[in-house]
């Protein structure tokens, strides 16, 4: 198995170009089983989990294909992936594919909206907690669908269409807003879902949902009402910069100090990170197409932070931004209150001598002089990454074990962070 291996202590200085949303790719990639016409997605991340979200449209009966370079691209300028959804030929999710990974669950709401059946596998991925479907299944139900669950696999019929409904989600949920809102599109009626979730991967597929045909409002507000059509088009679509990429590389120049611009990106869509940044003590502002960061000399100061559906400060940076607090001048505290059992990068940001105690939902970080490098080994998605930040401030040699996870949602990592003069290898085996 792959290990990247880093030697602290540079500074980064450079530009780092953001990639199209592993987030909002998935929900997008998801979308095209809900038309038989040719979906066009642009700017596509080059990640593990797109390649698997691909096996599983591809078991449909989806096909796709990537398209070459075009004049100006580099491999990291996204692909262009074409998706045509035809001529589907089978509703079943099998374990084996949607076990490795949450997002492909969501199938179940496109695969019921236009074929009135589905059979997919309970989902898998991210060892962060319990992660249910009750909430997505019951907005499913609400809409008309009956739903079994049979040796592992959610079974669900809806004979006679999807009836749009009203669907009040008791606790905010991405996955349970992208499903609906999925659903809904090809219901008879309007929908409403209330309490939904604001973030912007939920804009940027009702955008895409739009441009195919669907009668959507309010997207990126808590209220989103959907007239069903009786069909949806094809169409061509840009997938949003990753906001979770971005605060991620922001957050390492904090750490090491440096300069740099992350370009392709928008600060709209992670403010409340952004903020917390500079009262750490970074600078950060925004550049025509970008964000420049950068610290020079002065200390990190310690800041408390609470995890929060957006708007707020995403779970998605909670490990990233505790990596950054390992080294700062003080105690801080960090809530998190989207997942339980988010915080086992703990045990590994030990590793390398920081001083972090559990308490509750929270985490109770005391700044230390130094971080040592240290074998450590990443347990999951952001976990990972955090392990990375840390790593490139820590004195000599890092090792960082089972790197697939980060294959799943960084694109290019060593690379984007090499140029800038991180000292980042990867080695194989
Ligand atoms: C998505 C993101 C993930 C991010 C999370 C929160 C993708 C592929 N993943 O995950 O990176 O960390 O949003 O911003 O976009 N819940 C239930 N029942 C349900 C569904 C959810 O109780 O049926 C709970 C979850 O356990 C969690 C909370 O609701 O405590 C939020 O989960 P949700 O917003 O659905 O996260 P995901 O969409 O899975």
């Amino acid at each position: 198995m792959d290990r990247i291996r880093i030697k602290g202590g540079a500074e980064l200085n450079g530009v780092i170009p953001i990639s199209g949303a592993k987030n909002a790719a998935l929900p997008l990639m998801t979308a095209s089983l809900l038309t038989g016409e040719t979906l066009e997605l642009r700017n596509v991340p080059r990640l593990a989990d797109v390649n698997l979200l691909l096996r599983i449209l591809g078991n449909h009966g989806v096909d796709h294909t990537i398209t070459g370079k075009r004049p100006g691209q580099t491999a990291e300028t996204g692909q262009t992936i074409r998706l045509d959804a035809s001529s589907v030929i089978d509703t079943c999710a099998p374990y084996e594919l949607v076990s490795r990974m949450r997002a492909s669950f969501w199938v179940i709401a496109p695969l019921i909206a236009r074929f009135g059946e589905a059979r997919v596998s309970m989902p898998g991925g991210c060892a962060i907690g319990t992660r249910p479907v009750d909430l997505l299944l019951k907005a499913l139900e609400t809409m008309g669908v009956q739903i079994d669950v049979d040796g592992g696999y959610v079974v669900a019929k809806a004979a006679k269409g999807l009836r749009g409904a009203e669907v009040r989600f008791p606790k905010v949920t991405v996955s349970g807003t992208h499903v609906a809102l999925m659903a809904a599109t090809l219901a008879e009626g309007t929908t409403v879902i209330e309490n939904a979730a604001r973030e912007p991967e939920v804009a940027d597929l009702a955008s895409c949902l739009t441009k195919m045909g669907a009668k959507i409002e309010g997207a990126g507000t808590s209220r989103i009402v959907i007239d069903g059509v009786a069909r949806l088009h094809g169409a061509t679509h840009s997938v949003m910069p990753d906001r979770i990429e971005t605060g991620t590389y922001a957050m390492a120049v904090a750490m090491t100090g440096g300069d740099v611009v992350l370009e392709n990106t928008r600060a709209e869509y992670l403010q409340s990170a952004l903020e917390v940044l500079q009262q750490v003590g970074a600078s950060v502002e925004g550049t025509k197409d970008g964000i420049r960061v950068h610290r020079n000399g002065s200390g990190l100061r310690p800041v408390d932070v609470t995890t929060d559906p957006f708007p707020g400060f995403p779970t998605d940076l909670q490990a990233q931004f505790m990596a950054l607090m390992t080294k700062a001048e003080g105690t801080s505290r960090i809530r998190e209150t989207i997942f339980e059992n988010r915080f086992m990068h703990v045990q590994e940001l030990a590793r390398l001598g920081a001083r972090i105690r559990l308490d509750g939902d929270a985490a109770i970080v005391e700044g230390v002089e130094r971080l040592k490098g240290a074998p450590v080994m990443a347990t999951d998605l952001r976990a990972s990454v955090s392990l990375v930040i840390a790593a490139l401030a820590a004195e000599g040699e890092t090792d960082i074990h089972r790197v697939y996870h980060l294959d799943r949602g960084f694109e290019a990592l060593e690379a984007k962070l090499g140029r800038c003069g991180a000292q980042i290898e990867r080695i194989s085996g």
